[in-house]
């Protein structure tokens, strides 16, 4: 077997079952679970009515770089919301659809990691590679990591540095052995927004150190100031005049944005020499993606209506909630996202186990998706809390979190 795989962390959902597994929660209250990233708000209906009149097209092999009408759409898309300039997208080259972006996020590692450099200004190259992180993170960019290689590399994101890691703390040697960095903005889990300023000066680092960005923007759909989108690795490599995105890769997806993780449909966009590797890699992976769902991710991409109502119903989830815990635990609004990264004075395990036996609600202990980094597990004082679930139901959980906090 391949060894790396002994370095893979059971998943995090799997500690969290043994942490419940030792408690019973009460029987009368109604399990409701905020542990879980996935959306449950309704898909829109034209998008599966698409799936559903296509499904004869699933009688041919689809191709790994996907319909050219998917690929204008995204970069129709992609131009529109991060105000690129026209033309910049060339759909041939700049976009690629994947299977959801977490597959694409693994893989992607795979196909960029040269793990036999990872000190480039040694001759013995005897250090492996370094895959830079946040910390907590997507756990797929460690895994992917590993698998391909290399070493993760965490930096911390604490609500000293606004959950956004203070990139200019890390030394050259680090950035000198970094071959990939991995952004999540809006964050996962903290929900913080990295701005152009950074993005521009992680642009630099790039180019000085000879390292790509893979911009993981899964949330970047879901935000609260209709005024204010989050801003894109993309629209930063604008703002510098860089239209050929070199060095760049942006990640998107429809699970989050239109209510389909089950679709499994996203794409990834950017540098395109980088792209052609990547293509290249995927046609051997095998990861095409079926025309029905090429299809109805046209259909997805094409329509804001249904993502402007999304956002909406998270508005009023946030609101309501986080008027109720008021004075009950520090939590702020995040800047996008539907988590609520929520500080706590017992420790996130207690906290998790105590809710779970005393309330029937899941949420995730912060320390599950960190590592230790720098002398701390900067998870380890906080829980996750998707806000999924209907209106109806984060409001009861609110509640009874409230009780819980109360009582305690
Ligand atoms: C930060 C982040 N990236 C990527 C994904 C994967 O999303 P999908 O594969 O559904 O596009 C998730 C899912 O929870 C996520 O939280």
């Amino acid at each position: 077997m391949n060894p790396d795989l002994q370095r893979l962390h059971p998943y995090p959902f799997e500690k969290l079952n043994k942490l419940k597994a030792e408690v019973t929660p009460p029987a009368h209250l109604k399990h409701i679970a905020l542990s879980i990233g996935e959306p449950k708000h309704e898909p829109p209906a034209f998008v599966l009515d698409t799936l559903q009149q296509n499904l004869g097209r699933l009688v041919n092999y689809p191709t790994t770089k996907g319909l050219p009408e998917l690929r204008q759409t995204i970069a129709n898309w992609l131009t529109r919301r991060f105000d690129l300039s026209s033309g910049s997208i060339d759909a041939e080259r700049h976009v690629l659809p994947v299977n959801g972006t977490r597959e694409a996020l693994f893989a992607f590692a795979q196909a960029v990691i040269d793990k036999t450099a990872g000190d480039r200004t040694q001759t013995a190259n005897t250090l492996p590679p370094l895959v830079v992180s946040p910390n907590p993170f997507y756990q797929i960019y460690e895994g992917a990591a590993f698998l391909a290689g290399a070493e993760p590399h965490f930096l911390n994101c604490t609500v000293d540095n606004g959950f956004i890691p203070d990139f200019d703390a890390v030394p050259a040697d680090i950035w000198q052995r970094c071959q990939l960095l991995f952004l999540c903005s809006p964050g996962n889990p903290t929900g913080a927004v990295i701005d152009s300023d950074t993005l521009q000066k992680l642009i630099k680092l790039a180019d000085k150190y000879d390292f790509i960005i893979a911009s993981d923007e899964c949330y970047s759909e879901l935000y609260f100031d209709e005024s204010n989108p989050p801003m894109g690795l993309l629209q930063a490599c604008k703002d510098m005049g860089r239209n050929d995105f070199a060095r760049c890769v942006v990640f998107h997806s429809l699970s989050k944005r239109s209510n389909l993780p089950g679709l499994r449909s996203g794409f990834v966009a950017g540098d395109a020499d980088i792209l052609a590797q990547f293509l290249l890699y995927r046609t051997y992976h095998g990861c095409a993606m079926s025309v029905p769902t090429q299809l109805a991710s046209i259909a997805a991409w094409s329509d804001e209506a249904h993502v402007l109502a999304n956002r909406d119903a998270y508005r009023a989830k946030f609101d309501a909630v986080l008027k109720i815990l008021d004075g009950y635990i520090e939590a702020r609004k995040p800047d996008a996202s539907f988590y609520l990264w929520a500080r706590t004075d017992m420790g996130d395990l207690d906290f998790a186990q105590g809710l779970f036996a005393e309330q029937n609600i899941t949420v995730l202990p912060g320390r599950y998706i960190a590592r230790e980094s720098e002398g701390i597990n900067p998870g380890e004082n906080y829980v996750r809390m998707a806000l999924v679930a209907t209106l109806e139901e984060c409001i009861e959980a609110a509640e009874r979190i409230k009780n819980f906090l109360q009582k305690g």
